[in-house]
């Protein structure tokens, strides 16, 4: 494939050597096209040796050949990594002053756009504006990593990893796949709530991020759709044809949902947080401070939706995937504990993650070991949660198959 690299003046202009090498040892023919501003971060010598092609900034650089229109034309997927509020701004304007912002406006193919800067200028409502501008017309904008940013300060705005970029880029160039096509699935996604009184409730901090991106990724691969989505931020929620959402709060909510639309369901993935505990009595009042202190809350256990699912098989051959977040501890390390909860629960697949504090919720890249119902490794996704979907729907697709195939 021909891929045009666009680099912008960041400091982590150095990771999109990276991102060349992955691409190169991939197989892939690329060009890059770095701005001046970025040769000041990583010289012309760098991206001409690790690329074995020339290297241009300006277009009248090779006006003969007018560089601009041959980049374009010939490229099968442009990505900018990083791209710089100015590359962003630029590019939603339509701007053409080099030779990067210029090929921009004569590309056809896929755009990728994987921005990195300080948190402030990522959050800047020009910036925000500019990203929503390029989304709404197809530019893929990938949202910047979490963590640590150049200086002392940490927050949103660090340039994703090199693999996540490249494997998030080449998606967009890969051959549609339909092996779910005809099949009902039912996504459970977010996380649920248990009330103390009519404001409080048990909570956890389940965004919803994962389970959306299972729905859409089912979707996408053919799948109709229903998402029991668990206290999921509206602008969350997906609007998809092949896609019923049913909303719900509480985890009893939840599993007569699951249960009712997964009566029909080839496959039942339960990516949902699902409070373990609920208060044992809900008070119509709010509850009140008294001198004598707060009144202990009594808890009781809530049905384990999954074993239960595993269990009674709500339909024939139905699919019966989990999720577990895993920290790890003196006992035993996120796979151990991974292997004796697939056999705990007796699901067909679990999809294994390490969490903490800056892994796994919210708006991180993810990565997952998925486990058969032994305990066996059987796929791994890592990456977007986009790219972790895609993983499990392999994992259960390649289920769907082999059981479609001792049935004949
Ligand atoms: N799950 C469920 N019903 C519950 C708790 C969890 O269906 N009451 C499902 C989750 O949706 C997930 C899987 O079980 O797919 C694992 O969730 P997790 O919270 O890791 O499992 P627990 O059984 O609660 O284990 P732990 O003791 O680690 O909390």
């Amino acid at each position: 494939m021909r891929i045009v690299l666009g680099v912008t003046g960041g400091i982590a202009a150095y990771k999109a050597a990276l991102v060349l090498r992955l691409l190169r040892e991939a197989g892939h023919r690329v060009r890059v096209v770095p701005t001046e501003a970025a040769l000041r971060m990583v010289g012309r010598p760098t991206w001409e040796a690790l690329s074995g092609e020339p290297v241009r900034t300006d277009v009248f650089d090779d006006a003969e050949h007018v560089d601009h229109v041959a980049l374009g034309r010939g490229a099968d997927l442009v990505i900018v990594a990083p791209a710089t509020a100015n590359l962003l701004a630029k590019a939603a304007a339509g701007l053409a002053d080099d030779l990067l912002s210029t090929t921009l406006l004569t590309v056809t193919c896929p755009v990728l756009l994987a921005p990195a800067m300080h948190t402030e200028m990522w959050l800047h409502a020009a910036t925000q504006a500019n990203v929503a501008t390029l989304r709404g017309r197809g530019v893929h904008v990938l949202d910047p990593d979490s963590g640590r940013l150049t200086g002392a300060d940490t927050g949103p705005g660090r340039l994703p990893e090199p693999a996540a970029i490249v494997a998030a880029a080449l998606a967009l160039v890969s051959p549609a796949i339909d092996d779910l096509a005809g099949r009902s699935v039912v996504v459970s996604a977010g996380g649920t709530r248990e009330p103390i009184d009519p404001v409080r409730f048990l909570g956890n901090r389940s965004s919803g991020r994962q389970g959306v991106a299972l729905a859409v990724a089912a979707a996408r691969r053919g799948a109709t759709v229903t998402l029991v989505a668990a206290n999921v931020d509206d602008a969350l929620v997906p609007d998809h044809p092949a896609i019923a959402v049913r909303r719900v709060e509480t985890t009893l909510e939840l599993r007569d949902a699951v249960r009712d639309a997964g009566s029909g369901a080839d496959v039942v993935v339960m990516a949902a947080a699902v409070a373990d505990f609920r208060p044992a009595t809900t008070t119509t009042h709010k509850i009140k401070k008294t001198s004598a202190g707060p009144a202990p809350i009594e808890l009781e256990t809530n049905p384990d939706i999954l074993a239960e699912l595993a269990a009674e098989r709500l339909r024939e051959g139905q699919v019966v995937v989990g999720f577990a977040a895993e920290t790890g501890d003196a006992t035993g390390d996120v796979l151990a504990h991974g292997r004796e909860k697939a056999r705990r629960k007796g699901a067909d697949l679990l999809a294994v993650n390490e969490v903490g504090a800056d892994r796994g919720f919210g708006d991180v890249p993810n990565e997952v070991t998925i486990l058969d119902g032994e305990g066996s490794v059987v796929g791994r996704g890592s990456g977007t949660k986009a790219q972790v979907a895609d993983a499990v729907w392999d994992a259960v697709a390649a289920r769907l198959r082999a059981a479609t195939t001792i049935e004949r």
